[in-house]
């Protein structure tokens, strides 16, 4: 299947989070942070979405991300797996709690910052770029306590500290920087993307906007100080990606498509473009939010734009204003999406549409006109170990050599894309869910949603093929 070549360059690798894969909740003088506060079943999905949860882990709940695949300690074992599959690049994120347990001690913590030290060496011993999230889901949960997480103004200077602290640390190290994961999450799960709780009587619109505003001026922030602090290094942002379709070419669904996309582009056209785009100032007005802004906001958000333009590509959405089409609604990446009926779905409901991945990135090109980085795209299954220890995920192949090869379609369109970091190379907790069960992996982690397993780990077929891909520059897939 094609015979296109990426370019040499090409940063191919894989994704992860702090939360999601390295465990060691408290070790070394971290603080608790949002992620260790998600139990998996019933009350997952609602603290998500901003429902207060125990401040404190309880004993009766399991919290997966307390010991997550270990990767804490486990690292170089993991790191040996990737070299071999040939990784150009691996993202992680920094867990700002390891750094700054309270987020706001007067002092950073040093034991935190050896750990990313001894992580980044260990990338690079083996010619593998780090990628950095400064936030991936990440609050250090004395600030939720303390001021209600980013709905306060504190958290722009606390964040703005924790930046400049670690791009000093790692300056010769780490080259590529994000900000925010998937910053327009908080729209849709405001706990788990900003720590937000919400009490009977908040008006929750105002607060995310609100809450929107300072990450947005506390991205910039990072930016400036990155160019300052690491003048050869590249800060992106990062948007859970995916074009909504209208269901018809209704005129209706049409609008409705299209204001269903500017909902996320909204961060992304403040971070890329630098000012508040005319659309969101209307849906302010319309919807009677008050943001409050400072002077000196519109400046610094205006000098500070990012360098690329990070994403997460999963699936497209689709949208429709018909009330009998809306009661079919699928799942996908936690944005509602009217079930697309062209198209097949994960166990998950997740939509499979790899056309939608070149659709997406030619689209985001249009409007930003900077580089794309691919820093999530993959698909989450139940794998089964073979009785002679195998995984045979011939079905996570397929999904990822359909979507490899229309990136390669959207290069050829003109579409420059810097790299393609796919999520979870090895199996990590996912975040929606909570569970083990659903792998993304090109190698397999021993342990289910309980918990149980020796966390051993196996490569499955897919890393046989992935290491394939990276060898061939995408040529053979
Ligand atoms: C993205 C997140 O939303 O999708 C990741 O940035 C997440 O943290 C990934 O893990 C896949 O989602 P899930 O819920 O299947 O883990």
């Amino acid at each position: 299947m094609t015979n296109f070549k990426f370019p040499k360059d090409f940063l191919w690798g894989g994704a992860i989070a702090a939360n999601q894969a390295e465990g060691a909740y408290l070790e070394d003088g971290k603080g608790l942070s949002i992620v260790d506060l998600l139990p998996t079943g019933e009350n997952r999905r609602s603290i998500m979405k901003g429902n207060v949860p125990a401040l404190t882990p309880l004993e009766t709940e399991f919290y997966p991300s307390h010991e997550a695949i270990d990767f804490y300690h486990r690292y170089p074992e993991d790191i040996a797996l990737f070299a071999e599959m040939g990784f150009k690049a691996l993202r992680v994120s920094i867990a700002w709690a390891r750094i700054f347990p309270t987020g706001e001690d007067a002092q950073p913590n040093e034991a935190g910052l050896q750990f990313y030290d001894r992580l980044f060496d260990e990338l690079l011993k083996h010619g593998i770029e780090p990628v950095v999230t400064l936030a991936h889901f990440d609050v250090p949960v004395n600030l939720i306590e303390k001021y209600g997480s980013w709905r306060s103004r504190e958290l722009v200077t606390l964040f703005e500290t924790y930046a400049k602290t670690v791009f000093s640390r790692y300056k010769d190290k780490v080259k590529y920087w994000m900000t925010f994961n998937e910053i327009n999450m908080l729209l849709h799960l405001p706990f788990l993307g900003a720590g937000l709780v919400f009490k009977d009587g908040d008006h929750v619109k105002e607060i995310q906007y609100q809450a929107a505003h300072h990450q947005l001026v506390a991205s910039a922030l990072a930016v400036k100080a990155c160019h300052e602090i690491i003048p050869d290094a590249m800060i992106g942002c990062m948007l859970a990606a995916g074009s909504f379709y209208p269901y018809t070419c209704n005129p209706e669904d049409v609008f409705q498509g299209m204001e269903k996309d500017r909902e996320s582009y909204f961060f992304i056209d403040v971070q890329s473009r630098g000012e508040y785009p005319g659309y969101a100032k209307r849906f302010f007005k319309d919807h009677g939010l008050n943001i409050a802004m400072q002077p000196g906001d519109a400046e610094i958000l205006k000098n500070h734009t990012v360098d690329y333009i990070g994403f997460s590509y999963y699936s497209s959405r689709t949208t429709s204003t018909d009330p009998e089409v809306v009661k079919n609604m699928t799942s996908g990446n936690v944005f509602g999406s009217v079930a697309n009926p062209y198209l097949a779905k994960s166990e998950w409901g997740w939509t499979i549409d790899p056309k939608g991945f070149r659709i997406t990135a030619n689209q985001l090109h249009d409007r930003y006109q900077k580089p794309l980085f691919v820093v999530e795209n993959g698909f989450g299954a139940n794998d089964v170990v073979t009785p002679d220890g195998e995984v045979d995920d011939e079905y996570r192949i397929d999904y990822l050599k359909r979507h490899v090869a229309e990136m390669g379609e959207a290069l050829q369109d003109g579409v420059e894309i810097i790299g393609y970091t796919s999520w979870g190379p090895i199996d990590i907790v996912s975040a929606s869910s909570g569970e083990m069960r659903k792998r993304y992996g090109y190698i397999y982690v021993d342990r289910d949603n309980e918990g149980k397993g020796d966390l051993k780990r196996i490569k499955k077929k897919s890393f046989h093929w992935y290491k394939n891909v990276i060898q061939s520059d995408g040529s053979n897939l």
